[in-house]
């Protein structure tokens, strides 16, 4: 299998967590490289979900070894939270999580900053996780990182340090009361504690492990649109969800990247703030939302639906290089009479074919649609493209061409076996 790179090719939420899941039979290594625990991946085993926030989703499958790469941010509580949650599920972590010295810490000043941040300034709808004050540290030089664990003076140092200057920040910028800094010393060396037996010299293990020909899949959380860089900023999370993140956010060089995996959404949600051309705001959206199950696996906030655009997931191909996609949710079309697909744009009397990450354009273009007929029937036991009825078919080799991608996998519904290949799979 190589190695293979994962990304969400919307705004997040396309299913990725199934589809590792379904592909980890296969791999040796699964490992996350950027967001933090804004992400929600949903596994479902027989009867039971799962929702990952942090750790790689190849963790249900018990050979797979799982990563987080430096590109992640931690926060100590959810990750913890996670641990205790699969254990008791009997799903065994240690001595299959490894965590990258590299990887920085979520603070609990994160967590407090991106909150007062969202009622302060422009609002983004964040998670509320803290990853955008994060990963503001990170860049600015001053962020606590999974390395210095290892040693407790450093550590406190480190976090009295960077304290005395948020504290001023939350007490005299937003009139807020300050922080304990004795609590959060405690609790950290806590969890210095626990995480130890966990840290890796990750992007070592990870080259080694490629070089001993061992399979790697990188994990992306969110989606392309999301991607501070290439997404519809400022209404992006604060990392690099495209392919690109994953050689940064792991150690693994561009060069041992063989396939890039799209993940794709048969029609498209969002969720917080920001611009959806395609945005449903009636019944036909509320449908898409109620059928397709779409409230955040993270926040439990109803997703924004709208119809599949095939220029947005066009340009989120051409960024991320998607060798083929794994399209999902196709199921949840089955009750439409008629399903319309973005095809282009209408801005200023012109006609625009290629999707717009400008904001201010973004604000004024009308989509274009184009419809096709709808299949009306059950769909989630096709287990191949043949079996699909003929406007299903058409719908599935419309859309293809439109976003000029690929389909090598299908999901026809939430579970493992309603999932199937195509000839596009490589
Ligand atoms: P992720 O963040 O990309 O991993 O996606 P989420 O887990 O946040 O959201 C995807 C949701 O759709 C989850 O509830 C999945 O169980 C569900 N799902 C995944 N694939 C399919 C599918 O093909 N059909 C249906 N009906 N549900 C799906
Ligand atoms: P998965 O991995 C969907 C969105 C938030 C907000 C913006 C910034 O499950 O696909 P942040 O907390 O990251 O600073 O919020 O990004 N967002 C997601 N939307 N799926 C996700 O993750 C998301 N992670 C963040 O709603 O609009
Ligand atoms: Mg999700």
């Amino acid at each position: 299998m190589g190695v293979s790179v994962l990304v969400g090719s919307q705004w997040g939420d396309e299913g990725k967590g199934k589809i590792v899941d379904i592909l980890s039979e296969n791999f040796d290594i699964v490992a996350r490289y950027q967001g933090g625990a804004n992400a929600g991946h949903t596994v479902i085993i027989g009867d039971d979900e799962y929702i990952l926030h942090l750790i790689p989703s190849g963790i249900l499958r018990e050979d797979v070894t799982c990563v987080i790469g430096n590109g992640v941010v931690i926060d100590p509580e959810a990750l913890l939270k996670e641990i205790r949650f699969l254990e008791k599920n009997n799903i065994n972590v240690e001595g299959r999580l490894l965590i990258s010295h590299n990887a920085h810490l979520i603070m609990p000043y994160h967590k407090l900053l991106d909150n007062i941040s969202e009622e302060s300034t422009t609002k983004i709808g964040t998670t509320g996780r803290g990853i955008g004050p994060c990963y503001i540290d990170k860049y600015a030089r001053k962020g606590i990182r999974i390395v210095d664990l290892l040693d407790k003076k450093i550590l406190e140092e480190k976090i009295r340090r960077n304290l005395k200057e948020k504290n001023i920040i939350i007490k005299k910028v937003y009139e807020r009361e300050e922080l304990d800094v004795d609590e959060i010393v405690k609790q950290y060396m806590e969890f210095d504690e626990i995480i130890d037996k966990y840290i890796k010299d990750v992007p070592m293990f990870l080259n080694k492990a490629i070089s001993d020909g061992k399979s790697v899949l990188l994990e992306g959380a969110q989606g392309a649109l999301l991607d501070v860089d290439h997404g519809t900023y400022p209404f992006v999370t604060s990392s690099n969800p495209t392919s690109g993140g994953a050689c940064t956010g792991t150690g693994v060089s561009p060069t041992r990247i063989d396939t890039v995996i799209g993940i794709v959404k048969a029609y498209t949600t969002r969720v917080g703030e920001g611009p959806f051309p395609t945005e449903l705001l009636d019944a036909d959206g509320e449908k898409l939302r109620k059928v397709g199950a779409e409230f955040g696996a993270t926040t439990g906030r109803p997703r924004r639906c709208g119809w599949f655009d095939a220029c947005l997931v066009k340009y989120s191909s051409m960024i991320n290089d998607t060798t083929y996609a794994a399209l999902t949710k196709l199921d949840v079309l089955s009750s439409f009479d008629k399903i319309n697909v973005c095809v282009g744009y209408e801005f200023e009397g012109k006609l625009l074919s290629t999707f717009p990450t400008n904001i201010e354009k973004l604000d004024k273009i009308k989509p274009i649609y184009e419809t096709i007929e709808g299949w009306k029937e059950d769909i989630s036991d096709c287990r191949s493209y043949e079996e699909l009825p003929e406007a299903t078919k058409n719908y599935l080799n419309f859309i293809s061409e439109k976003s000029e991608t690929k389909f090598g996998i299908i999901s026809v519904g939430p579970k493992r076996k309603e999932t199937f290949f195509t000839d596009d799979y490589k």
